[in-house]
């Protein structure tokens, strides 16, 4: 899936940015101190923030070897910007404790996170590196109903390559409502353009949904303050078409909230 992750944003977006650049561009700009993307993946959004991180140091967290070795290999070109690239997860931050003034993930990668308990967990360690006061964003999708149920496979995105074979990506989901879980499956189709096949590979990938008082009441439990919840990057409040979900919190100072 990593091979396929750049082509596939640019096919469906048609640009680096699906509305949530200048976003995060702002939170850097109105946060102190260090910095972390988790679920970096390619650096899509660290390599659009990181420039205006000024002296600050800004960390790069992802767990999947491949992905990183992407990251890696794009801030070796020449005027890249700043980034230090780190094996982790959401469970698993190699950061000191109190170390930033922004931790933040993109593009759901918090719904990687596939269990309460792994989420607990998870937001047990995004307290633990932030310095108190420090803020936290993630961004979701916002559970619609209508979308929550299984689906035969459709074609999501179809796109030319510089070898002039066309990939078609066919995309399926498996939903348990009560795990709150969707297993989303992709298979590509490369063909050249006689039709015949170059490439047929598949992959299931799972994300955890979240509504948005349980994700109140889970940063609640796990130390944050100042909770925002909002409809969009833009700010718009939760509405009545759920789309996305963006929340940003900070470290309450202090001990932690007894669970
Ligand atoms: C949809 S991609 C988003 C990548 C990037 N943030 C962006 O906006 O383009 C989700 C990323 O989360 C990563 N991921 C999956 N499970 C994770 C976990 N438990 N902790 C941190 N990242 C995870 C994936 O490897 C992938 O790079």
């Amino acid at each position: 899936m990593s091979a396929r992750y750049d082509s596939d944003f640019r096919a469906i977006f048609h640009s680096e940015d699906r509305g949530d650049l200048d976003f995060f561009r702002a939170l850097v700009l109105a946060t102190d101190g260090d910095l972390c993307e988790v679920g970096a993946g390619t650096g899509r959004v660290l390599l659009a923030v990181a420039p205006l991180a000024g002296t600050r140091r800004v960390f790069g967290v992802e767990p999947s070897e491949s992905m990183r070795d992407r990251l890696v290999a794009k801030l070796a070109s020449p005027g890249s910007p700043r980034v230090e690239v780190l094996d982790g997860s959401f469970t698993e931050l190699p950061l000191p404790e109190a170390s930033l003034g922004l931790v933040f993930g993109a593009f759901r990668s918090f719904q990687h996170v596939l269990t309460v308990e792994a989420q607990l967990a998870a937001l047990d360690e995004l307290h633990r590196v932030l310095e108190p006061g420090g803020l936290l964003a993630l961004d979701f999708f916002d559970p619609a109903y209508h979308i929550l149920k299984r689906s035969r496979p459709t074609l999501g995105a179809c796109y030319g390559t510089p070898d002039g074979t066309t990939v078609e990506r066919w995309e399926s989901r498996e939903v348990d409502r009560v795990a709150q879980r969707v297993d989303v499956t992709f298979r590509w189709i490369e063909r050249r353009p006689d039709r015949s096949v170059v490439h047929d590979e598949a992959a299931t990938y799972a994300v955890r949904y979240t509504f948005p008082n349980e994700l109140i009441h889970l940063l609640a439990r796990s130390g944050f303050e100042a909770i925002d919840l909002r409809g969009g990057y833009d700010g718009r409040p939760l509405g009545k078409t759920p789309r996305e979900l963006v929340v940003t919190a900070r470290k309450r100072p202090g001990s932690k909230a007894v669970r």
